[in-house]
């Protein structure tokens, strides 16, 4: 069984970002993040409505922290401390010594392999570490940016569940990706 411990908060480095703590200052950066739905389109949880929203997702994400159950970090480029991104490890199976990467970045932002190089980071944190065995991750069969991502990262397909997942009056499918540590 894995022990994790998030105290002191670990904060990242990678050659052009910095991933640190999620914080009440980030309230409305998160807000645009959380309440867009084109950047929520692939992301079946409900949108941010308002700023306390946003500051209730915060909060959220913090208890995580403080429980060890699961970690949320700010992407920042490194010469700014403006939040533009989050990526997370959530529903930790410390038993299996598996977890789930999630992550979101603002579109003024896409397509400069930023998320790259945050799930780069988290990889090497999360095996190296962190101690884990596996990591998993969910999407949508249309987010071909994500899957991209992954595939790039060397994830691998594992299942394609039909309609499993029952969303805004609609069931969505769901594809799960998977990264085993190199041995
Ligand atoms: C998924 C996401 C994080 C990718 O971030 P990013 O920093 O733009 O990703 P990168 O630049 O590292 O790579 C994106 C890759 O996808 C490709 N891509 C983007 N849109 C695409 C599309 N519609 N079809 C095919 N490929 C696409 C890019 O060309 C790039 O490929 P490349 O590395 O070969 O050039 C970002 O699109 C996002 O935040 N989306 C909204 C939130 C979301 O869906 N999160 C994931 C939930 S599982």
């Amino acid at each position: 069984m894995l022990n994790i411990n998030f105290n002191p908060f670990p904060n990242l480095l990678s050659d052009r970002l910095r991933l640190r703590r999620i914080t009440a200052d980030d309230v409305y950066e998160v807000f645009l993040l959380r309440s867009d739905p084109e950047i929520m389109k692939y992301i079946p949880r409900p949108l941010a409505k308002n700023k306390t929203d946003a500051m209730d997702h915060i909060t959220m994400v913090n208890k995580g922290v403080a429980d060890n159950t699961s970690i949320n970090w700010a992407i920042t480029m490194k010469e700014d401390n403006k939040l533009i991104g989050m990526i997370c490890l959530i529903r930790m199976q410390p038993e299996n010594f598996r977890t789930e990467i999630g992550y979101i970045l603002h579109p003024a932002y896409h397509g400069m392999g930023i998320m790259h190089e945050a799930v780069g980071v988290l990889i090497n944190y999360a095996f190296n570490i962190l101690g884990f065995h596996s990591l998993e991750a969910v999407i949508d069969p249309d987010n071909k940016a994500s899957e991209q991502v992954l595939l790039k990262h060397h994830f691998v397909k594992e299942a394609h569940y039909k309609e499993n997942t029952f969303y805004d009056g609609k069931f969505l499918d769901a594809v799960v990706y998977s990264l085993i540590r190199p041995a």
